[in-house]
């Protein structure tokens, strides 16, 4: 694909209901068992915002079955609704896809700009960025906002080269980009919208659910050489060998990170 789109695909109301669902999906499904699987993922790097992730065997193929995954079965009705609209707005139909959530309160943020992957070696170089040796990067990304209470109007999304663009996405609507083109951010703190309604019943002021292929339209990357289209069983093969041979020496860094059954309003109900 090239550029970006929005889809509307659920209202207000179906929106708040695939909160409630994340919410609980999240308290079930990320634990250490699923974390060591790689069938949820540790995105917690610090951020005052909070990231959970996990894989998902959606639409699923025969190169990608011995993959970890949870099968879209699993999810909850509204949030299984969303992603097979998302898989379909992006036109998948082989593999898995990688769903994350992110929940963000006041003082949130910023997220600097980034291209979204799965890095199996990597460093982070403080104030530069990120070395990829090996990883893989999707053709395309999709971001459903499922609640906005706060100032930031949208996603920012920054072509090489060019300054970047704040694209504006309305609660309910999906936005997909070309991730090969845009790196995204959220450049802002965030503070309460001026004049929104509080949340009721929560401190999340903003609240996204996104998806990318780990296989199907993806790109070997590594840092210094050009992205080369992968096939689906070329995608499969390397997380594979990651999983094999990377992943059981990085399990434990992985988990020290992790805040297992994160509940947003735990600490206020009690
Ligand atoms: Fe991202």
């Amino acid at each position: 694909m090239s550029g970006f789109d929005i889809q509307p695909i659920f209202d207000t109301d179906a929106c708040e209901r695939c909160i409630q669902e994340c919410d609980a999906f999240i308290r079930s499904a990320y634990n250490r068992e699923n974390a060591v699987a790689r069938r949820s993922y540790v995105f917690e790097f610090g951020s005052p915002h909070e990231a959970f992730a996990f894989a998902i065997q959606y639409p699923g193929s025969a190169a990608t079955d011995g993959l970890p995954g949870f099968t879209i079965d699993e999810l909850p009705p509204s949030l299984r609704e969303a992603t097979r609209r998302a898989c379909e707005k992006m036109g998948l139909e082989r593999g898995r896809v990688f769903m994350n959530v992110g929940r963000y309160s006041a003082q949130s943020g910023p997220i600097p700009a980034h291209y979204d992957g799965e890095l199996f070696d990597y460093t982070v170089v403080p104030g530069a960025g990120m070395e990829v040796r090996r990883g893989i990067r999707p053709g395309q990304v999709s971001i459903l906002t499922l609640r906005n209470d706060s100032s930031v109007e949208g996603i920012t999304l920054t072509p090489e080269q060019e300054p970047p663009r704040l694209v504006e996405v309305a609660v309910g609507e999906l936005l997909r980009f070309d991730n090969i083109r845009y790196q995204h951010s959220v450049p802002d703190i965030i503070e309460p919208r001026p004049g929104a309604e509080p949340p009721r019943d929560s401190k999340v002021l903003r609240y996204i659910v996104g998806w990318r292929p780990f296989e199907e339209g993806c790109f070997r990357w590594s840092d210094g050489r050009p992205l080369e289209a992968l096939a689906v069983e070329e995608a499969a093969s390397m997380h594979h060998d990651f999983l094999q041979d990377i992943w059981p020496s990085q399990i434990e860094a992985d988990l020290a990170r992790a805040s297992f059954s994160r509940d947003p309003d735990a600490a206020r109900r009690a």
